[in-house]
């Protein structure tokens, strides 16, 4: 038996929180912001319920949220969201390989003094997937991953740039997460004073070259 003459075929539709907010207001945006739930970090969580909209009117960043949809549209499920800022990140010549090393000075600025290289690129700031309902498992953190890299993608392709930047909790399911998704770890920083939900006192840093 065919499996998808049962199982109706589904995909996945994006939206931009600045464009929600323009067309449906902001009591109505954080309405459907409220049916977001992610147990397994409250960093994620809180960040879309309180800072999320300031963070995109201001500019700082920018959030999208993915719903699941059925092909007829029927039904639609908001599954997780990521948020992009722009930003740059300086790696240690010692934690990349010489291909990586290249790449970083075609496209950035090389410290001869620190052996750095400085580069611009987007910051993956938030990415989860809705625990809400069981939402979560309408999508995998791979595919939520790669939308998030498609968009980075598609702006690199109008204005030029190869990297991409994440940071995240000293977690090893994390770690093999973004490991399985080619993401390189370069680094560590130290949490600010404001980042309280997070646990640990510090964030690894990974790159990946697109
Ligand atoms: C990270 C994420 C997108 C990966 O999705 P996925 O590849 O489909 O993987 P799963 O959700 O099945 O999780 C895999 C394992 O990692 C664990 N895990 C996920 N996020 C975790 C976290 N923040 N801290 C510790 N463990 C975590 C899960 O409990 C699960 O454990 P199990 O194998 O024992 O069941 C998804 O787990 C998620 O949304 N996590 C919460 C938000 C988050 O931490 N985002 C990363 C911010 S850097």
């Amino acid at each position: 038996m065919n499996l998808s003459n049962i199982v109706p075929p589904t995909h996945f539709v994006q939206f931009n929180l600045s464009d929600i907010v323009n067309t449906l207001g902001e009591d109505e945006t954080k309405r459907i912001l409220s049916s977001f739930s992610c147990p397994l970090n409250l960093d994620v969580e809180n960040f879309l319920k309180t800072k999320a909209i300031e963070f995109s009117k201001r500019g700082f960043s920018k959030t999208h949220l993915v719903y699941w949809e059925t092909s007829d549209e029927k039904e639609k499920e908001f599954v997780g969201y990521y948020t992009i800022a722009s930003k740059f990140i300086t790696i240690q010549r010692s934690a990349i390989n010489s291909k990586e090393a290249r790449k970083l000075r075609e496209h950035g600025i090389y410290n001869e003094k620190t052996n750095e290289y400085t580069v611009s690129a987007p910051l993956i700031g938030q990415l989860g997937k809705n625990y809400t309902n069981g939402n979560n498992s309408l999508i995998s953190g791979s595919d939520l991953l790669q939308l998030a890299i498609q968009k980075i993608k598609y702006v690199q392709h109008e204005v030029g740039g190869r990297f991409v930047y994440l940071e995240c909790e000293d977690q090893p399911k994390l770690i093999q997460f973004y490991e399985n998704n080619n993401f390189k770890l370069f680094g560590k920083r130290e949490l600010d004073k404001d980042e309280t939900n997070i646990n640990g006192h510090y964030l690894l840093q990974y790159f990946a070259m697109l």
